[in-house]
């Protein structure tokens, strides 16, 4: 059969790729004509026997491919794809069903119901929070912002969803100076333009202050929302959440919290403190796909108000049936209505895992950080910028003369050419710096130091 043929081949492939994920180049050398020349062409006048569409496509792409699944890259905060959660998304595939209603898929509602359970547990939100699993963290930054918007302009007398914003009560967000842009992007598409958010100070491992935010309530009245956060994109630093949470509760402002992978620190007992007060916030945001090493693409949100949420995303139309039973119903949570069954891997991932598990990954990849800078730090002309607290590390090479910035930027791609491991840049303070995220399940010692040596050659040989 056609369909086996192909599936028979594409664990072949899988297998093959697997197999070589902790050895191949981190990054491809493939250039952007080879690959439009392998890939593109005209359409196929004819259909093409679906084993040799996989065959060509997987041929064609795979020089192209970053291998973000490997144990040695650091880029952005890519999470690798643990073993339970590829098999799921797989079968996701051979199930195909369309996640926006129960009677759509009654597994694919009640796998999110208690997959929504078992992570409020784990990640210590309150019982009986709303859960909504979207793409990734922007649009659980945008879930999370719709619901508060919903509930702050309802409290004022405002039905935002059919009045809109012409002409509603002014809403007054507060930002952190370190926010993450997503939660501008978000903003922006609920009418916010970013010229309107309040941003307040942050200290130099980019944690918001209290200080600034208590003067920022203090100086106007009206529907308010907080926008806090936990784990720098740079540093991994944490607003102080439960300092930002007295000052919320004060004001009756929204407390909401972007965690896209700061948020797991809840599930390590040695890393809680940092999110002391989650329990507090009306809504967080987090991603899976990133720390929880589920496969792009998967985020989450949760609120504390589940009747805003719903109200701020649930649509109905005569064709919508809802079942009699009241089950979740998964479009009344997300911005979508229909979508991949997302739900699966990450049931799959918390199901491999085990509550000891998370915390094992979590607290692994902190270590692994932290040897990461400890090797690096040793490197004279090294610098490491931020403080470790978690699986972040922010890198500077500072040579006795010249321009540390441009030291640091073919430092970077002499380190991206070796393709031992790949780091991203950024810009921390005004300085240009190599960017470590350590959050694949994966890695092990071996490749920190592999990583390191590599990074260490670089800055010998610039
Ligand atoms: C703090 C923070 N918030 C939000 C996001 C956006 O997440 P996503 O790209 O998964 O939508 C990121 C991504 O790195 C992040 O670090």
């Amino acid at each position: 059969m056609a369909e086996e043929d192909a599936l028979a081949r594409t664990l072949d492939i899988a297998r093959a790729y697997i197999a070589s994920r902790a050895d191949r180049p981190v990054w491809p050398a493939t250039t952007l004509a080879a690959l439009r020349d392998a890939l593109g062409g005209a359409l196929p006048a004819d259909p093409i026997h679906c084993k040799d569409v996989i065959d060509a496509l997987a041929r064609a792409a795979e020089p192209g491919l970053v291998t973000t699944t490997g144990p040695r890259y650091f880029g952005f905060v890519t999470g690798g794809a643990l073993p339970a959660t590829v098999a799921a998304e797989w079968l996701t595939a051979v199930w195909d069903q369309p996640a926006g209603l129960y009677v759509l898929s009654p597994a694919a509602s009640v796998v999110e119901e208690v997959a929504a359970g078992w992570l409020i547990d784990l990640l210590g939100l309150p019982a009986g929070a709303s859960a909504g699993f979207v793409t990734g963290c922007h649009m659980a930054n945008f879930t999370a912002l719709a619901a508060a918007r919903h509930e702050l302009l309802r409290r004022a007398g405002w039905d935002v969803e059919a009045e809109g914003l012409q002409g509603a009560p002014r809403l007054r967000v507060i930002v952190g100076d370190e926010v993450h842009v997503s939660v501008i992007g978000a903003l922006r598409m609920l009418g916010i333009g970013s010229r309107q958010i309040e941003r307040v100070a942050a200290d130099g491992e980019g944690r918001m202050k209290p200080e600034a935010l208590e003067a920022a309530l203090a100086g106007a009245q009206g529907p308010t929302i907080v926008c806090a956060q936990a784990g720098n994109v740079n540093s991994g630093a944490f607003d102080p959440v439960n300092e930002i949470a007295d000052l919320t509760s004060r004001h009756q402002a929204w407390l909401h919290v972007d965690g896209a992978f700061g948020l797991w620190a809840a599930a390590s007992s040695a890393l809680r403190h940092h999110v002391r007060g989650i329990d507090r916030a009306d809504s967080c945001a987090t991603d899976a796909h990133k720390w929880l090493n589920v496969p792009y693409d998967s985020g989450l949100v949760f609120t504390a108000h589940p009747a805003a949420h719903r109200a701020a995303m649930s649509l109905s139309a005569a064709y919508l049936v809802r079942s009699a039973e009241e089950p979740r119903e998964p479009m009344d949570w997300t911005p979508e209505s229909s979508r991949r069954a997302r739900g699966f891997a990450v049931y799959a991932a918390l199901r491999s895992l085990g509550r000891s598990g998370v915390a094992d990954l979590v607290d692994r990849c902190c270590r692994l950080a932290r040897r990461f800078a400890d090797r690096l730090q040793h490197e004279p002309t090294i610098q490491i910028l931020n403080t470790v607290v978690l699986n972040q590390v922010l890198v500077r090479v500072v040579p006795p003369s010249g321009d540390a910035d441009a030291a640091t930027r073919e430092v970077l791609r002499l380190v991206q050419e070796e393709r031992v491991c790949w780091l991203g840049g950024s810009h921390w303070h005004g300085m240009d710096a190599m960017r470590i995220s350590v959050s694949n399940w994966s890695t092990t010692e071996a490749d920190i130091d592999r990583s390191a040596d590599s990074i260490i050659r670089a800055v010998r040989r610039h």
